[in-house]
């Protein structure tokens, strides 16, 4: 099966500061693969790079086998990576559905060109449609986003990725700030996506959250990969090793 990413020895430096140094890494169709690494170790660049914001300073990237660059967003998102950061492009006094098709609404246009309220009924039915899809139960797609929980926020952008077709998506830390409840439906939702075809790299902190739903991981360490594994190949403590001193093995604190 080819990989629908792959990083090759992918480099960034800012100036004397290595942010990422020859990071391997791929990330097959489908997958979850969960992206880990303490503050500091790459893991923003390393989206930032993938999303089209930031140019490796060394090293290739494969899309489907085929080397290719990602000079902008616009490329990253051509190509369908969809990347949800913790602010999540969300604006709070819009509604469900114009959250939903933010950005989009031209194409809505060019397919129906003179029924404003055609128009309006069919992304309100599509947004409600591609919600149910993913098992989320939100009944009134007018509703502003300010009145929704982080979780079900999140959903929507989750959502959104998967009915617009992205490949990949890509979230940073979507569990960050949610309580227990709503962790699990997104973890749920991050799930539902992968059933859907979609691939999935998950940046978290939360080894559990990690665990729950990833399968496989790959560890950052001072902008190096500590270890790439499949989640039946580690426990959670080795993944709390890897991710604290870059090793399987818990180092001895000097006395
Ligand atoms: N635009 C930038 N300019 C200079 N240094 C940067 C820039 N972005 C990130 N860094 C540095 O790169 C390293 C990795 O940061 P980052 O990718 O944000 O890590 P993480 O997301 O894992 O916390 C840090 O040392 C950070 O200070
Ligand atoms: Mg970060």
């Amino acid at each position: 099966m080819t990989n629908l990413l792959e990083l090759k020895d992918v480099t960034k430096s800012f100036g004397r500061v290595y942010s990422l140094r020859k990071v391997n890494m791929t990330v097959r169709p489908g997958e979850v693969l969960g992206l880990l690494g303490d503050n500091g170790a790459g893991k923003s660049t390393l989206i930032k790079v993938l999303a089209g914001v930031h140019q490796p300073s060394a090293g290739d990237i494969l899309w489907d086998g085929v080397k290719t660059t990602l000079d902008t967003p616009r490329v990253a998102m051509s190509r369908g990576i969809s990347v949800v950061y913790q602010d999540l492009g969300i604006i709070p006094l819009l509604s469900i559905w114009r959250n939903f098709f933010l950005g989009r609404e031209e194409e809505v246009s060019r397919k129906l060109p003179f029924h404003w309220l055609l128009r309006t009924s069919h992304m309100r039915s599509v947004a409600r449609q591609a919600l149910t899809k993913l098992g989320i139960h939100i009944d009134d797609v007018d509703l502003t986003v300010a009145k929704l929980s982080g979780g079900e926020r999140q959903s929507i952008a989750i959502a959104r990725a998967v009915h617009f077709q992205s490949k990949l998506l890509i979230l940073d830390e979507p569990t960050a700030a949610l309580s227990l409840k709503e962790t699990a439906k997104v973890l749920s939702y991050v799930r539902a996506a992968s059933e859907q075809g979609v691939a999935v790299v998950l940046i978290t902190h939360n080894i559990a959250h990690a665990f729950e739903v990833c399968d496989r991981f790959t560890v950052l360490f001072h902008g190096a990969v500590a270890e790439t594994t499949e989640k039946e190949g580690v426990t959670e403590q080795e993944l709390a090793n890897l991710i604290n001193t870059g090793t399987r093995m818990q180092h001895r604190i000097a006395v």
